[in-house]
């Protein structure tokens, strides 16, 4: 029987995915979980035949370009992969994949979660409560911004925008997007195109971010475009961080010229500005957009399936490069 290749693996994986991958391959693991350095990556490949990566890991230019010639693929166990400098892989002659579609639903609900939480005040209510400062029911106590019937405009509108335009229609939300394509009638169902997103902004009462980190989108949302904006709008980010600039939306929300803000991802995770630790009106996730059991173990299966077909040799499903 042949050898199995070598993947050299830099984060735990979920059990079932493991279960897989050390059945079909030698398998070099990160039981610890530590996020390894460029300097690790590389010595960890070391005669391996793939590394299977995750977004916290920065597989640069420099860190590509060294590691090890037995190395012909970097697959990613994520849908984004700006991590990945895909250009240097390609110059190196390495495979890229990466695993879309398998978590369109779980990051479109935790976009809704970020939306109404952040409408609802639900992280200052969920304090004044387990603080035990709940004085009683009252008819002005902690009122947040409606929902229904407002306008969302979605910048980003691929797969996980659309899966959040169906579930804010069902919460019978007016949707405008913005992308660089038009979709087709029947996909946009009925929502308002704009070509150009600073059209879009003076029509958002909630504005929710799925683009792609690229050098275009880094601080798309920034004062300019915040100021374009309703008053009192809300902001939603379960895409990248790099798309807000920071210091912009930290200020809009202590004016008060932005309502609310519900975010999942940020620049420079995990150490986020720590201008956001005291923001009430802030709804704060540690990136867990797509974080449930069945979409990690299928982002796991997709890695797996990519790696399978690279080793017989057949087009793998999910090719970035
Ligand atoms: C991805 O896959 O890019 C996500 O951000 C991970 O949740």
């Amino acid at each position: 029987m042949p050898a199995k290749p070598t993947v050299f693996v830099t984060r735990r994986l979920p059990d079932a995915v493991t279960e897989r991958l050390v059945r079909d391959y030698d398998a070099r693991l990160n039981p610890e979980n530590r996020q390894y350095s460029g300097d690790e990556i590389v010595a960890g490949a070391a005669g391996a035949a793939a590394v299977l990566v995750t977004p916290t890991d920065k597989m640069t230019e420099e860190v590509i370009g060294r590691l090890p010639d037995s190395v012909r693929a970097i697959v990613t166990f994520s849908v984004g992969f700006e991590h990945v400098d895909v250009a240097a892989a390609k110059r190196k002659g390495l495979t890229v994949t990466n695993t879309p579609e398998v978590l369109t639903d779980a990051t479109a609900d935790c976009a809704m979660l970020l939306l109404l939480a952040a409408a609802r005040r639900a992280h200052e209510g969920e304090i004044e409560l387990r603080q035990k400062k709940w004085a009683s029911w009252s008819p002005t106590h902690m009122l947040g911004t409606h929902v229904t019937g407002k306008r969302l405009g979605i910048f980003g509108m691929g797969r996980i925008g659309q899966a959040v335009a169906r579930r804010a229609r069902g919460f019978d939300m007016v949707i405008h997007y913005s992308d660089v394509r038009r979709l087709p009638p029947e996909i946009e169902a009925g929502a308002t195109y704009h070509a150009s997103p600073e059209d879009m902004l003076p029509h958002c009462d909630f504005l929710s971010l799925h683009c792609p980190s690229t050098p275009e989108t880094i601080h798309f949302l920034n004062e300019d475009r915040i100021a374009r904006m309703p008053d009192g709008a809300v902001v939603v980010n379960a895409a990248r961080g790099t798309i807000v600039d920071d210091e912009a939306l930290i200020a809009a929300l202590k004016s008060g010229k932005l309502a609310a803000a519900g975010l999942d991802v940020y620049e420079n995770e995990p150490n986020i500005h720590p201008g956001y630790y005291g923001l009430e009106n802030a709804f704060l996730l540690p990136h867990l957009g797509s974080a449930t059991t069945e979409t990690r173990n299928a982002m796991g299966f997709k890695c797996l399936d990519n790696l399978d077909a690279i080793f017989a040799g057949r087009e793998p499903p999910d090719r970035v490069a």
